[in-house]
């Protein structure tokens, strides 16, 4: 599969399948203030994530990475897409200097990013849509 930089509308299809957003969707950053990754299989998108620059409330003063919209196509998940769009995005951050990467992971994806090397916070509710989701942190 590769791994390329897409537009954001070419991860509207699968977020709306996947995470069921309408799009585009509320973030906490707008499609044209983050990079979108993709990898694709076929000329087919199997998997996005996007990310920024942006300061995780735990360690607000650590340089950080701020993540959203991971998605796997259902066909391609259990297969390592979702780690290798992780590793991606961990790799980014570190090149510019960040040592945090941060997300807010709904609860059914918890599991995933702690497998991953993530620490999760006690549960709470976002304030841009109203989801629950634990804070989930990695150290670069
Ligand atoms: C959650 C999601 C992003 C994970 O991606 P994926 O490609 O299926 O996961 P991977 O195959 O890369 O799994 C990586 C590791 O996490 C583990 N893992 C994956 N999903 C898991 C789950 N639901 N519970 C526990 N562990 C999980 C895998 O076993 C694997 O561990 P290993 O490498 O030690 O064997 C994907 O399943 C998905 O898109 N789900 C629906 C949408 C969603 O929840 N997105 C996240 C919103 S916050």
């Amino acid at each position: 599969m590769d791994l390329v930089e897409v537009p954001v509308e070419a991860t509207f299809g699968l977020r709306r399948g996947v995470l069921g957003w309408e799009v585009p969707s509320a973030t906490r950053i707008q499609g044209d203030r983050a990079a979108h990754l993709a990898l694709l299989h076929e000329d087919a998108v199997a998997a996005v994530v996007s990310h920024a620059t942006w300061p995780c409330p735990d360690e607000p003063a650590v340089p950080a990475r701020y993540f959203f919209g991971m998605a796997v196509d259902a066909s391609y998940q259990g297969r390592g897409c979702g780690r290798r769009l992780l590793a991606a995005v961990a790799e980014r951050a570190r090149a510019v200097g960040e040592s945090v990467m941060w997300a807010e992971a709904r609860e059914s994806a918890v599991a995933f990013y702690v497998a991953c090397g993530a620490r999760a916070t006690a549960p709470y509710v976002e304030d841009v849509a109203g989801l629950a989701v634990r804070r989930v942190v990695f150290t670069l």
